[in-house]
C-alpha cells in the first residue's frame, strides 16, 4: 500500500514514512535502501554524520526508481555551522550524494552562537533551489521562537525524538500552530520498549508487532515517521501499517505512556 503524503509549507509534499539510516554502516546501507524502495519507500533520512550518504545516493541509483520519484533527506553537522561552513558542507553532502538537489536540508541541532547564521545559508540554498525544503532537528520552542527573529523563510520541519514514552506537548503543540511538520526520530524507541506488556496488549488486539503499534501511533498523531531497520523483514514489516487504526481507547492508553524517556540526545534543551 502506497504511504500517504503531508504537504509541507514550503509547497512540497514528503512521504508519511521514511527509512532511517543512522548507523547503518556503509555496507548495510546499500542493501537496505534498495530493499526499501523495491517495498515502496520514497523516503530516505541521512546526514553527513551518518557517513553513509553515498551509499544512499548509490542505493538510490541502483533503485531504477526516477531520483524525483525519491524524497532525498540530509542534515548539517554542528561542527559545519556557520553561514560559509554550511555553504560549504551542504556542497559535501550533495556531492557525496550524487545528486543535483536534496528534497530536504536540516540544521542537524541548533547551535549556539552559530544557528541564525547557519539558517541564512539554508534560505540561500533554499532560493537557489538545491535544497527544495528547509528545516531544523532538535528545536526546543525557545529555539523556534527565536528563529521567528532571524528567519525570512519559516522551517518546514522539526525532526525530533518523539514517541508514546516522551510526548513533547509543547514542541508539538507550538509546531501545530505554525504550521511545521514533525518528523518523529527514533520511533522504536532504538528497540528498548517493544517488549512493554502494556504495547503488547495493544498490538495483540490487532495482529500487529510493537513496533508497527509505535510507527502507527506517529501516523495517527499526523507526523513523519522515521523508522531505521537494515533488515529486509523488519524494513518492510515498519510500513505495512495502514491496514489497521489504533482506536480511541487505545490512543488514550498510549497517552499515558509518557516518561520523558530520551534514548538518544536531547539538544532541545540546549541555550
Ligand atoms: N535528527 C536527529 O538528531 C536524529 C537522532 C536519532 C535518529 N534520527 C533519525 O531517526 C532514525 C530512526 O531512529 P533510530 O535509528 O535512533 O532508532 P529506531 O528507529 O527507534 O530504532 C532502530 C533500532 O530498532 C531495530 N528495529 C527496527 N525495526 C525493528 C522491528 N520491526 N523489530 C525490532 N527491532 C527493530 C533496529 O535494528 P536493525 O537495523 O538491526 O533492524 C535498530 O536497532 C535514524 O536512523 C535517523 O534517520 C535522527
Amino acid at each position: 500500500m502506497a504511504v500517504p503524503t503531508v504537504r509541507l509549507n514550503s509547497g512540497h509534499s514528503m512521504p508519511q514514512i521514511g527509512l532511517g539510516v543512522w548507523q547503518a554502516s556503509p555496507d548495510e546501507a546499500v542493501p537496505a535502501v534498495v530493499w526499501a524502495i523495491e517495498a515502496g519507500y520514497r523516503h530516505i533520512d541521512t546526514a553527513a554524520l551518518y557517513a553513509n550518504e553515498a551509499q544512499v545516493g548509490e542505493a538510490i541509483r541502483r533503485s531504477g526508481v526516477p531520483r524525483d520519484q525519491i524524497f532525498v533527506t540530509t542534515k548539517l553537522w554542528n561542527s559545519d555551522q556557520g553561514y560559509s561552513q554550511a555553504l560549504a558542507a551542504f556542497d559535501a553532502s550533495l556531492k557525496a550524494l550524487g545528486l543535483d538537489y536534496v528534497d530536504l536540508y536540516l540544521l542537524h541541532a541548533p547551535v549556539v552562537g552559530k544557528r541564525a547564521d547557519s539558517w541564512r545559508a539554508l534560505e540561500k540554498l533554499h532560493r537557489e533551489g538545491k535544497a527544495r525544503s528547509i528545516g531544523v532537528s532538535n528545536f526546543g520552542v525557545h529555539h523556534l521562537k527565536e528563529m521567528e527573529s532571524y528567519a525570512t523563510i519559516p522551517p518546514a520541519v522539526n525532526q525530533i525524538e518523539i514517541t508514546p514514552y516522551l510526548q513533547r506537548h509543547d514542541i508539538v503543540e507550538y509546531c501545530n500552530a505554525k504550521g511545521i511538520v514533525i518528523q518523529a526520530y527514533s520511533p522504536l524507541t532504538q528497540g528498548n520498549k517493544l517488549s512493554d506488556p502494556r504495547l503488547v496488549a495493544i498490538a495483540d488486539k490487532h495482529g500487529k508487532t510493537t513496533a508497527q503499534v509505535l510507527i502507527r501511533w506517529g501516523i495517527e498523531k499526523g507526523f513523519v515517521t522515521l523508522p531505521k531497520s537494515v533488515k529486509r523483514d523488519r524494513l518492510i514489516a515498519n510500513k505495512d501499517v495502514f491496514d489497521f487504526a489504533l482506536d480511541a481507547r487505545d490512543l488514550a492508553l498510549l497517552d499515558q505512556f509518557e516518561e520523558g524517556l530520551v534514548v538518544g540526545w536531547d539538544p532541545t534543551v540546549w541555550d
